[in-house]
C-alpha cells in the first residue's frame, strides 16, 4: 500500500477507508485499554492521533512507541470523538522503523527554549517551532521564484567564488588551497597566489550584484536568489556569515520604479505567507508572537513612506532635541545604525520607509552619484521590527563617472575591468537590489533571532553542524 501523507489524511475525505501512513511519534497517552499516538509526518504542523487497542497489541512492540520513534501504521481512518481533530486512525497494525532511547533523545515532551534547540540543530527541525519554519522558509522561496517568473524576469546563477569585492567593504572569506602553515611567499614577501588553485587570490562571495549587472544588461529583467558569505564579526540577532539573498536587477529601470519593485516584492511575498502558511502562522503566533498576523495585515494596507537620507536625520535630530536617547551618535553622514532605523520605522511613521539618496562617503562605488555631488541613488527598506531588509540603487552607467567612484572608494580598476565594460559597450540606465532571505523570513515568522530562521547559522564561533 502507498504512505498517504498526513496533510491529507486531516481533509478527512478518506474517511473510512484503509490508510497507510509514516511518521515519528511526538507523543503517547493513554489508559489501560487504549492508547493514543500523535504522530507527525512533517507535511502539516498538526498531528495525527493514532488510536491502540491495547488488547490486539504486543506490550514489548508498544514499549518501543516513544517520542521521538519512527513508525509505520496501517489502519482505518475514521471521524474522531474526541476533542481537538476531525479524523483518526484506528491501528490495525504497527510497525516501529526507529526507536529514540527515552534516556539519551533530547527532545522529550516538554517544551525547549530556543536557545536550547539552537544547540541541536541537527534535531530541532523535529519540534514544531522549526517544522513551520522550514516550510514557510520553502513557501517564500515559491513566492520569490513565482513572483519573479510572472513578470518575466530570469533566475540567473552567479559564482560563489569570486575574485572581486562587490561591496567593496573588506568582508570577505578566503578561498584558497594553499597550505596555511607553511605559505608561499614572492621575493618581497608577498603571499605567492600563482601556487595557489586558481593562480589568484579569491573570496566567497559577498553578493552577485555585479555580475548580475551583466546579465540584466542582455537579458533585460533577471534575478539572482543564492548563498552570500560575509565576515562581519557583528554577533547580533539580525546578521549571519552566510546568508540567502534575492538581488533582481532590471534594464532601463530608474531608482522610482526600483522603490515600486521593492515595496511590490514585499507584499507579494507577505501576501503569500497569508495564503499559503495559515497553519503555521497561527502556530507561531499563538507561541511566540500574538502580533504577528496583524502585522503582516498591517504591512500590506498603507503604501510605504519614502524620504531621503538628509529628511531623515532631521528627524532623528528632532527627536533627539524633544529627548530621545540613542546610543549611538548621529548626525548628516553617519551610517543610520539599527536603533535609528526601527525609530524612523516604529515610532515616527509606524509603516516601512524607504530611505534613498545616502552620503556617497557610506555605500558602495557603483551606486548613480547625484547632481549635487554629494549623494548617490541608493535605497534602503527598513522594516519593523528588522530594521534594513532591502539594500538597493540605480546604478552608475556612465563610464567616467563609475571609474572616478570605484578610484575614490579604492577598488582596482584591474579587479573590475569586465564589469567597465558593460559601461563601454551599450551601456544604460538600470538598478536593482538586494533582500536578505533571513531577514524576510524574520518578519513572516516573527522569531526574533535570525539563527532561528536557517537551518544550520553560520556566526562567529559556530559552525559545528
Ligand atoms: O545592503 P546590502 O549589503 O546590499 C548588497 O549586497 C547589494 N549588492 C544588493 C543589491 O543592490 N543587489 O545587502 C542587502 C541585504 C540587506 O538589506 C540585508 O537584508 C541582507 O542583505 N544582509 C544580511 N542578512 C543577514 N546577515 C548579514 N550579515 C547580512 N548582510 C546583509
Ligand atoms: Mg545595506
Amino acid at each position: 500500500m502507498k504512505r498517504t501523507r498526513i496533510i491529507e489524511l486531516l481533509r478527512g475525505e478518506l474517511v473510512g477507508q484503509t490508510v497507510l501512513v509514516k511518521g515519528w511519534v511526538r507523543t503517547k497517552r493513554g489508559n489501560k485499554a487504549v492508547s493514543f499516538i500523535a504522530l507527525n509526518d512533517g507535511s502539516i504542523i498538526h498531528n495525527l492521533q493514532i488510536v491502540v487497542d491495547l488488547e490486539k497489541f504486543d506490550s514489548e512492540l508498544l514499549a518501543k512507541v516513544t517520542t521521538g520513534a519512527s513508525l509505520s501504521v496501517t489502519g482505518m481512518l475514521v471521524a474522531s470523538q474526541g476533542q481537538g481533530q476531525s479524523v483518526e486512525l484506528q491501528a490495525h497494525e504497527i510497525e516501529v522503523l526507529g526507536t529514540a532511547d527515552p534516556a539519551t533523545y533530547p527532545l522529550q515532551k516538554k517544551g525547549h527554549s530556543l536557545e536550547f534547540l539552537r544547540e541541536i540543530a541537527h534535531l530541532r527541525p523535529r519540534t514544531n517551532t522549526f517544522g513551520a519554519i522550514y516550510r514557510m522558509r520553502h513557501h517564500m522561496a515559491m513566492a520569490i521564484h513565482t513572483f519573479f517568473h510572472e513578470r518575466g524576469y530570469f533566475y540567473v546563477h552567479t559564482p560563489l567564488i569570486t575574485a572581486s569585492d562587490a561591496e567593496g567593504a573588506g568582508q570577505m572569506f578566503q578561498v584558497t588551497t594553499l597550505d596555511l602553515d607553511n605559505l608561499p611567499r614572492t621575493e618581497d614577501g608577498a603571499v605567492d597566489y600563482r601556487e595557489d588553485f586558481f593562480a589568484r587570490h579569491t573570496s566567497l562571495t559577498v553578493s552577485g550584484q555585479l555580475e548580475g549587472e551583466m546579465a540584466a544588461l542582455a537579458l533585460g529583467g533577471i534575478y539572482t536568489f543564492g548563498p552570500t558569505f560575509r565576515a562581519e564579526n557583528s554577533n547580533t540577532p539580525r546578521h549571519l556569515a552566510e546568508f540567502w539573498m534575492i538581488e533582481p536587477e532590471v534594464a532601463f529601470l530608474e531608482i522610482d520604479e526600483n522603490m515600486d519593485l521593492a515595496e511590490d516584492f514585499i507584499k507579494y511575498c507577505v501576501q503569500w505567507a497569508l495564503d499559503h502558511c495559515m497553519d503555521d502562522l497561527t502556530f507561531l503566533a499563538e507561541h511566540f508572537d500574538s502580533e504577528l498576523i496583524s502585522r503582516l495585515r498591517f504591512v500590506l494596507e498603507k503604501p510605504f513612506k519614502r524620504m531621503t537620507y538628509t529628511e531623515g536625520i532631521e528627524i532623528l535630530e528632532a527627536a533627539i532635541k524633544g529627548g530621545r536617547k540613542f546610543e549611538f551618535p548621529i548626525y548628516w553622514g553617519a551610517d543610520l545604525a539599527s536603533e535609528h532605523e526601527r525609530y524612523l520605522v516604529e515610532e515616527h511613521f509606524q509603516r516601512p520607509v524607504i530611505v534613498t539618496d545616502y552620503p556617497k562617503e557610506i555605500k558602495s562605488f557603483y551606486m548613480k552619484l547625484n547632481d549635487d555631488g554629494k549623494t548617490v541613488r541608493g535605497m534602503d527598506v527598513l522594516f519593523p521590527k528588522i530594521g534594513e531588509i532591502i539594500g538597493g540603487s540605480e546604478r552608475e552607467a556612465d563610464l567616467e563617472k563609475l571609474m572616478k567612484r570605484a578610484s575614490e572608494m579604492g577598488v582596482p580598476e584591474k579587479d573590475i575591468w569586465w564589469y567597465l565594460d558593460s559601461r563601454r559597450y551599450g551601456t544604460a540606465p538600470h538598478s536593482g537590489f538586494g533582500l536578505g532571505f533571513e531577514r524576510l523570513l524574520l518578519f513572516v515568522t516573527g522569531m526574533t533571532n535570525i539563527r532561528d530562521v536557517i537551518p544550520f547559522p553560520r556566526t562567529p564561533r559556530n559552525a559545528e553542524f
